[in-house]
């Protein structure tokens, strides 16, 4: 699919990954994108996404928001997390199908893998445990996406795809205290400590969890991300659809 001629939505597209992906997209040629802020359309009302549907009549989705956090975002929020993630996605993939959207691109989380998945994570072990607990409505509610976009193609014939990136870390990620990710903690941390003199950095945990990072321009890069992302055919050689992750009992 070309993507130059269409009315792409982006949700979410003021965010950090977002404002990579509309500068990608923008750069590939693509004119017609729309993205809404959440103080003009709160995705998780029904009414909101019916509006802008209506409006927008979008041909393509990319849903890349979402309400994300660090680990003590994700403790301090827990149901909040797990109802607007679900909410969110849930009707914006239910409008896909209503409106007829050629192709939704949705994101999904590796906070949805089990706890104890063995490094390197492999796509079959996405169903294998329960996530890590202070993650896991978060997880959880974005893994139901993967579901709702299988069931979809399954029934309706329904052109939708999943990715799951790592975490990503890059210009224009959000630094805030308390909502921030790993990378951008630690490095606010260590920032603040040169700037006050500190003889130290303290860091949450015991030092033995491990982490996947991945750069944000690298996966926009790779032609495994942005080339199923927008199905680009110029702009983005040799991209190309990746494969759908299998779920238990999925054709
Ligand atoms: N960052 C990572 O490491 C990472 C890794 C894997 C997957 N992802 C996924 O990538 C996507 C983007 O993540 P991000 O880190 O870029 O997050 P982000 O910077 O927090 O951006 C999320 C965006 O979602 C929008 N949003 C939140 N609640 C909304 C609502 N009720 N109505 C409308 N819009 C709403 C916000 O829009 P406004 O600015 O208008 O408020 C915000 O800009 C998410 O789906 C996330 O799960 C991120």
């Amino acid at each position: 699919m070309e993507l130059i001629d269409k009315r792409v939505l982006v949700t979410g597209g003021a965010g950090f990954l977002g404002s990579h992906v509309i500068e990608k997209l923008k750069a590939s040629g693509c004119k017609d994108i729309c993205v809404p802020r959440s103080r003009d359309c709160d995705l998780t009302r029904h009414a909101d996404i019916e509006r802008l549907f209506e409006t927008v009549r979008p041909q393509v989705l990319i849903h890349l928001a979402a309400r994300v956090g660090g680990i003590g975002a994700n403790r301090a929020n827990p149901g909040t997390f797990f109802y607007d993630n679900a909410v969110m996605g849930i009707q914006l993939i239910e409008a896909c199908r209503r409106y007829g959207v050629e192709k939704t691109v949705v994101l999904g989380t590796i906070c949805a893998y089990p706890k104890f998945t063995p490094v390197p994570f492999v796509e079959e072990d996405l169903w294998n445990g329960y996530p890590e607990e202070t993650n896991a409505p978060y997880g959880i509610a974005k893994k139901a996406l993967l579901v709702q976009c299988q069931a979809y193609r399954q029934q309706y014939g329904m052109n939708a795809i999943y990715l799951l990136p790592v975490n990503l870390y890059g210009p224009g990620d959000n630094f805030h205290i308390e909502s921030s990710h790993v990378i951008p903690a630690l490095i606010r941390k260590c920032i603040e400590a040169v700037d006050t003199g500190a003889s130290e950095v303290v860091c949450w945990g015991d030092g033995s969890p491990t982490r996947e990072f991945l750069y944000v321009e690298d996966f926009l890069r790779h032609p495994e991300s942005i080339g199923p992302m927008c199905y680009l055919r110029s702009g983005i050689p040799g991209s190309q659809p990746t494969k759908p992750i299998k779920t238990p009992g999925a054709s």
